[in-house]
């Protein structure tokens, strides 16, 4: 993953497993035209085919994780072509393709299709001083990559109505308080920093099981408690066919560290 062949993504293995995808548009402060998606949605894909990685960072700059859909791009769209063209609909490629767990390290803006974007991933990070929101609002518009469904899975309805009604802005330090965000972090570097380490001690377990982690935690957004429970079962049965599981309870009872053969 070493090469970089895109336009507005970067990607690198700043750690050993561990992917780091940069949205790298400054010059719109990262604002997520097609291009950028479809760069983002390659690069992940380079990630998730990449046997050597096990976990993935995904971060913008200090100053804009991602400030939203291309408004420019957006602003002449018709119905029929949105319609036609599934606009927006390969931004879920994200959480319905990318089967290693995603950690979105967010500074500065996270805005409408960047707040989108981060709510995406699997676990959220950022700055204290994170600046969130959905404005979809203030521009005649609504929420179009999941903001309406994932954020009031986050936050509740009368939180997520009020955000979504007004576009009012929420910091890292509310993210986190209210559970959007799994930490909040002090400073940029504190932030990356924090990310990488999460990520490096995540790419260390048995990819077999953080993989069956990331599936049945996902499906917890979708199932019932009592369908999500029995899918939960399913695949932790289903765990006790795989070698990392026998390595990891010896390796417990041995009193040694486990060596995962990830299989
Ligand atoms: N789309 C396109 N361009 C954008 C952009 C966006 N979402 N956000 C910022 N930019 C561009 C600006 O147009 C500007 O470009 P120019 O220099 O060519 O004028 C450049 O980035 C820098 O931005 P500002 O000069 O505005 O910087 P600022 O520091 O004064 O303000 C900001 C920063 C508050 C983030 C402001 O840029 C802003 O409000 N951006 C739009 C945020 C927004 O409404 N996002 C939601 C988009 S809708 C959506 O995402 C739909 C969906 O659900 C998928």
């Amino acid at each position: 993953p070493a090469e970089n062949k895109y336009e507005f993504i970067q990607v690198s293995e700043p750690r050993q497993a561990v992917g780091l995808v940069t949205i790298n548009r400054p010059k719109a402060l990262n604002a997520l035209s097609t291009q950028v998606i479809n760069e983002l949605n390659a690069a992940l894909l380079s990630l998730q085919q990449a046997p050597e990685i096990r976990s993935i960072v995904l971060t913008g700059s200090e100053r804009a994780f991602a400030a939203g859909a291309d408004i420019k791009e957006m602003a002449p769209l018709t119905f029929s072509k949105a319609y036609l063209d599934f606009f927006i609909e390969s931004w879920s490629n994200l959480t319905f393709t990318i089967k290693k767990p995603i950690i979105a390290a967010v500074s500065g803006h996270a805005l409408g299709g960047g707040c989108e974007l981060a709510l995406m991933a699997d676990i959220i990070y950022c700055t204290k001083k994170a600046n969130f929101a959905q404005p979809e609002i203030t521009l005649g518009t609504i929420p179009g990559a999941g903001g309406s469904q994932r954020l009031t899975r986050a936050v509740g309805k009368s939180k997520a109505m009020e955000l979504i009604l007004t576009g009012n802005n929420f910091s890292g330090e509310e993210a986190e308080r209210w559970g959007v965000a799994a930490k909040a972090f002090d400073s940029y570097d504190e932030l990356m920093e924090g990310a990488l380490k999460t990520a490096e001690k995540i790419a260390k377990h048995s990819k077999v099981a953080v993989q069956a982690a990331k599936e049945v935690v996902n499906k917890s957004q979708e199932l019932g408690l009592r369908d999500g429970v029995d899918y939960e079962r399913r695949v932790f049965h289903a765990l006790f066919g795989s070698q990392d599981q026998k390595i990891g309870m010896k390796a417990f009872a041995d009193k040694k560290s486990p060596e995962w053969v990830h299989e």
